[in-house]
């Protein structure tokens, strides 16, 4: 969602903002603001538009300063104008609030807060936080931010200056991530570690109901009632690099290209060759827990939950456990029936995606053991989970997801046979071996997948002018099918459909003729002959097939248009492959059809509001 970034310390803060905003854009982009604490006192310069307009602004318009807060935002309550950019003033334009996540009961308050004279410039939940610490009467500025708190409902991340306490920074979270950087002299505060990384890799999480008090003397974290709170300072290890293009046009193609050593970085050192499992510490399952399990679900949004449903496929076949695989957003709302022995997997890249977040609360509520597959280290899921695994895919930085979809898909293959090798029903030794085997050669099947970019650019050049598209697959393959019309959508914003092969016949069937691209995702598995009867179906009605299948298959000959083979794998692993053309045809569309493929209309990376 929205991304905040704040320093204080010696230095001019302007640039670090900028900077740092530029990295998070990701996060939401619909408009940006900063506001500086200097002797004129908290001055704020932001628009509608991206960083590079207010980069633009600043550079007309300068303000210095050795603090300040900045927001980058995605549009929740109010639209995104100039005006409701953050970050937001109180009356007395003292104080400048930036805020992630949704005030849920700012309408109530500011009703209140009209009724007592403050006059409200913006549509905006998070105006009303500027107002309730204008109000709040304290002898300091952290007091009076808890003050304000107390009366809040919802999830915020956010951050807060004023103009009464020069070189002092107050950050607050519930419910949206915020973590400190901890500098020489410096102190910075980010959504995500990407807008810190360049100045410094000790970073804190923050808790919930943390307030953090920064200066350039240091720092101290707080809860509501002004009690000391101790938190850990992590080192991060992702590097510089992985958040740079590297001479790629976008993020998305970048991290597409990486996954021959993503995937490899998320197998390192888990393989136990001699036993045919997986070493997963993390975990912290006992063999006496594996054997209690009765049942797992999975939880998941977006892509997360497509690698899921490849999920529920592995874990069934490999450990013999029957799996559910549920909308996180669906799952929290509903009133699941939950067996003692339920082992709940939570997958999400962030970590901190809020339907997933709740959705495992409930869980843990009910009384399941929760393991979280999360890319983000010390994210919120990772940090509340009984136990995980972690991706280890470097971040992810462009909106649509690519590189932890398959990362998730190996961890889960890991996760299923550290728990099939333990269950009576699971797979056997030498199954295990095979498996293991199998994985080593991975990376090297997924660079050898890339290698038909080219093709897959012509067959861009074919399609990026259609206005619809079906992917259909069977199996394991059907979330693939799924996971490829989901790149499509939201990069290229062509409609795209994925359905079960043979459910075609109930009513997609209906739509095909000449204009309709049907890409097949056919790996040569034990459905194979079955999906080919499938493209017979589409082919007598005229549709455009684009089949994606393995290598020693076969030719299709004039059954399809365009035939592209991936390497083969064990079926269970096949998602792993076949979905990288998927993610490279889309790619390539949306650079056609000139969509900005890192930041596509409406989406945000990282979902933090319901
Ligand atoms: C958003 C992103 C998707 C992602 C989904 C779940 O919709 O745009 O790429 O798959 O959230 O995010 P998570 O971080 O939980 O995997």
């Amino acid at each position: 969602m929205c991304g905040i970034v704040c320093y204080v310390g010696q230095r001019d803060a302007v640039p670090i903002l900028i900077e740092g905003l530029a990295r998070l854009e990701y996060r939401g982009y619909d408009s940006a603001g900063v506001t500086i604490q200097n002797g004129a006192g908290v001055v704020t310069r932001k628009l509608r538009g991206r960083v590079q307009g207010l980069r633009d602004l600043l550079a007309e318009q300068p303000v210095a300063g050795t603090s300040g807060i900045a927001h980058t935002r995605w549009a929740t309550h109010g639209a995104p104008t100039t005006v409701n950019a953050h970050p937001h003033h109180d009356c007395t334009d003292t104080i400048a609030v930036v805020h992630n996540g949704i005030i849920e009961n700012a309408d109530v308050l500011k009703a209140e807060l009209e009724r007592r004279g403050h006059r409200f410039r913006t549509e905006t939940d998070t105006e009303t936080i500027a107002h309730l610490i204008e109000e709040a009467k304290a002898p300091t500025l952290e007091q009076r931010v808890a003050i304000a708190l107390g009366q809040v409902e919802g999830t915020y991340g956010l951050a807060v200056i004023s103009s009464g306490e020069p070189g002092k920074i107050v950050v607050a979270r519930k419910g949206s991530p915020v973590l400190l950087g901890v500098g020489d002299g410096e102190y910075f505060v980010a959504s995500d570690a990407a807008a810190v990384l360049e100045h410094t890799r000790q970073v804190v999480y923050l808790d919930d109901g943390d307030i953090a008090v920064l200066s350039p003397d240091g720092y101290f974290i707080i809860d509501g009632e002004s009690r000391a709170q101790a938190r850990t300072v992590t080192s991060l290890d992702w590097n510089l690099e992985a958040i740079e293009l590297g001479g790629y046009a976008h993020f998305m193609l970048k991290e597409i290209h990486e996954q021959p050593e993503t995937v490899r970085a998320t197998l390192r050192g888990r393989l136990l060759f001699d036993t045919g499992s997986a070493r997963l510490q993390g975990l912290n399952l006992t063999a006496g827990d594996v054997a209690a399990i009765r049942r797992i679900v999975i939880l998941g949004c977006g892509t997360s939950w497509h690698a899921g449903l490849v999920g529920r496929h592995v874990l069934e076949s490999l450990a013999r456990i029957p799996v559910d695989v549920e909308y996180a957003s669906e799952y929290r709302y509903r009133d699941p029936l939950v067996e003692p022995g339920t082992l709940v997997v939570a997958i999400s890249q962030s970590g901190e995606t809020a339907d997933t977040l709740e959705a495992m609360r409930r869980a843990r509520a009910a009384g399941c053991r929760i393991v979280g597959l999360v890319n983000v280290v010390g994210s919120t899921i990772a940090r509340e989970a009984d136990g995980g695994i972690y991706l280890h895919a470097g971040p992810e930085i462009g909106v649509a997801s690519t590189k932890a979809f398959t990362s998730q898909i190996v961890a889960l293959v890991l996760l299923g046979l550290f728990l099939g090798r333990q269950r009576p029903d699971g797979l056997t030794e030498a199954e295990g071996r095979a498996l293991v085997e199998e994985l080593t050669r991975l990376p090297q099947a997924v660079a050898r997948a890339l290698e038909l970019e080219p093709q897959l650019q012509d067959l861009a050049r074919r399609y990026a002018g259609h206005h619809h598209a079906l992917y259909l697959g069977r199996g394991v393959s059907f979330p693939v099918a799924l996971e490829g019309a989901l790149k499509l959508k939201e990069i290229s914003y062509v409609h795209a459909e994925g359905y079960p092969a043979a459910e075609m016949k109930h009513g997609p069937i209906a739509l095909i003729d000449a204009e309709m691209p049907v890409v097949f995702v056919a790996p040569k598995d034990h459905v194979y002959s079955k999906v080919l009867s499938n493209m017979q179906e589409v082919r007598a009605r005229g549709g455009r097939i684009i089949a994606i299948t393995t290598e020693g298959a076969g030719e299709l000959g004039t059954l399809v248009d365009h035939q592209l083979s991936v390497p083969a794998t064990a079926s269970l692993l096949s998602p792993v492959v076949t979905v990288v053309p998927l993610q490279l045809l889309a790619y390539h569309i949306a650079v056609l059809r000139e969509c900005d493929v890192d930041r596509p209309r409406n989406l945000a990376k990282s979902v933090t509001v319901e």
